[in-house]
């Protein structure tokens, strides 16, 4: 497949959750933690989110490089009145994977799988490096499909969330994927005052 350089960036409790069980993930982690992940929008030509993510963080996708911002969906069903579509910054693409995106204005829409979405994205508008945030439904899917390359982690060690079904990075407990997908560490860094460490893998 060719497609952009993709990384993830992903905060995760001491018992490796990225949510509690109420669905909040912002806020419980450190400010290192929040510039870390500004910083690393900054690379990015495009960003990328689930749309349960940007429901659940009231997101928004900006930098100053306005990047693309791209939201995935199974059903299409994104809400106009987002603060998404409401606030200046990159152009903003919606792909519909089983049902074609509503259609909403000043937006680029997009029926198609995941995987031709990303070569989409590589081929007709440019994009090099890909940055994604979540959720744990759409990793699931990009890990199937072997697509990422680096994973950034904020290790939340101060916080343990429990929850059966809590989600992890791939999501919710389930099945193996079909072979295991192995990293190499390329940054760690620890930080006693917030008692987070930052940890960096690329692909093996
Ligand atoms: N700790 C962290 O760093 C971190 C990071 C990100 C998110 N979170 C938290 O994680 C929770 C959200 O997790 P989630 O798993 O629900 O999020 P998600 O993957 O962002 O959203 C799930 C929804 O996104 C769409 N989607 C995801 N994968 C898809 C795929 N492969 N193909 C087509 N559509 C796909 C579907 O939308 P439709 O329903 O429209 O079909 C699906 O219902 C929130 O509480 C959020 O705050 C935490």
């Amino acid at each position: 497949m060719v497609r952009p350089h993709l990384s993830l960036n992903f905060a995760l409790s001491a018992d490796g959750r990225i949510t509690s069980i109420a669905g909040i993930s912002s806020g419980w982690t450190s400010e290192a933690d929040q510039e870390r992940f500004h910083r690393l929008r900054v690379e990015a030509d495009a960003l990328l989110v689930g749309r349960g993510t940007l429901e659940a963080d009231r997101m928004t996708l900006t930098a100053p490089q306005n990047p693309l911002r791209c939201v995935i969906s199974r059903t299409g069903k994104f809400d106009p009145s987002h603060p998404l579509f409401h606030t200046p910054g990159g152009p903003i693409h919606l792909l519909g994977t089983e049902h074609a995106p509503r259609k909403i204005k000043d937006t680029v829409g997009h029926h198609s799988t995941l995987a031709q979405f990303l070569e989409r994205l590589h081929q007709d508008f440019g994009v090099e490096r890909l940055h994604c945030e979540g959720g744990a439904s759409l990793v699931r899917e990009l890990a199937e499909i072997d697509a990422i390359d680096e994973i950034h982690l904020t290790w939340a060690g101060h916080t343990l969330f429990g929850g059966r079904d809590a989600p992890g990075l791939t999501g919710p407990p389930g099945d193996f994927l079909a072979s295991s997908r192995h990293y190499q560490l390329t940054h760690f860094e620890s930080l006693t005052e917030s008692g987070e460490c930052f940890l960096s893998y690329r692909r093996a």
